[in-house]
């Protein structure tokens, strides 16, 4: 696999967390280390890096991204655990945690993984493998009602009801095993409008149901700004307004309770260099809190 995820506001998320030699920072959903190498040069040998995946295959591209780093702890857990994983490893307080949700490159790349039509493969969208529900069951199993409340409520599909039912048709016939499969299923239920694939939001939706994206998110925000040191940071780099409703709500409560300053009272986006160099820059919004 090529080494090709580019960190998405890599400079924005290093002006912000400042990090300083000695720091303990979190890295929550580490990747390939994109950003956590840039902190690591920083921060280490001083201070702690501790980062955080629910991919193993992920993670273990982040090992041999900071193998030289000493002090940098990496662990296969899903973040909302951040308790637990502080906890085992001692930490009471840090100076910075970083967020940047969804999926990385080299999961959306791999045709196994299932999250993209590009290529064929198995219906999987699982970021943790050792999670028990795919997509393939949620398409198998649910009913028109839940497939569509899941297509409405996590993408906004507007034809949430026509997908569904053309699911419901085309699952009496053969069980949707592929992502080509499924691609054909919607391409033949919804019109296409402007440049984008009409599978592209049912995609993004089934992935979000099966990796309980949103609820992880909603449980973990508030767990992880307790850890923070006064003046410790937050950056949380989101990637569709599901998410970015979640971050501007939790920082909000935080604020009202004298908790937090936000250091972005609108969200930062990428610039338009940024956007043609690495499209997947073109949705991401950046908030930072500083606890007070
Ligand atoms: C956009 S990538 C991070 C890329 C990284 N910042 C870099 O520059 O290489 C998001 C990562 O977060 C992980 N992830 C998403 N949700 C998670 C969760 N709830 N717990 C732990 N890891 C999660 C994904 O597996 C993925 O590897």
């Amino acid at each position: 696999m090529k080494l090709s995820h580019k960190p998405v506001m890599l400079n924005e998320v290093i002006k912000y967390l400042q990090p300083k030699r000695g720091d303990i920072i979190v890295d929550c959903t580490v990747g390939a280390g994109g950003h956590s190498y840039e902190i690591a040069k920083l921060i280490l040998p001083e201070g702690k890096l501790i980062g955080i995946d629910q991919d193993r295959e992920v993670l273990n591209l982040a090992q041999e991204r900071l193998r030289d780093f000493k002090n940098c702890t990496l662990v296969h857990q899903n973040f909302r655990d951040i308790n637990f994983v502080l906890q085992d490893l001692g930490i009471a307080k840090v100076d910075g945690l970083l967020f940047d949700l969804g999926l990385s490159s080299f999961q959306l790349d791999d045709p196994q993984r299932g999250f993209s039509f590009r290529s064929s493969g198995y219906l999987d969208m699982r970021m943790d493998r050792e999670n028990s529900v795919t997509a393939f069951d949620l398409l198998n199993n649910l009913t028109s009602e839940e497939l569509e409340k899941i297509f409405r409520q996590y993408s906004q599909e507007r034809y949430a009801r026509r997908v569904a039912s053309a699911i419901m048709r085309a699952r009496q016939e053969q069980v949707i095993e592929t992502t080509i499969q499924l691609a054909n299923i919607v391409k033949k239920a919804i019109p296409r409008r402007g440049a984008i694939h009409p599978a592209t939001r049912v995609f993004q939706a089934l992935r979000i149901a099966v990796n309980q994206e949103l609820e992880n998110l909603s449980a973990v925000l508030s767990k992880a700004i307790n850890f923070l040191k006064p003046k410790g940071k937050i950056c949380v780099l989101s990637f569709h307004s599901g998410e970015d409703r979640i971050v501007k709500n939790e920082f909000k409560k935080f604020f009202q309770s004298k908790t937090l300053h936000l250091l972005t009272k609108k969200p930062i986006i990428s610039s338009k260099k940024e956007i043609s160099d690495n499209p997947r820059a073109r949705s991401a919004k950046l908030r930072i809190g500083e606890k007070i």
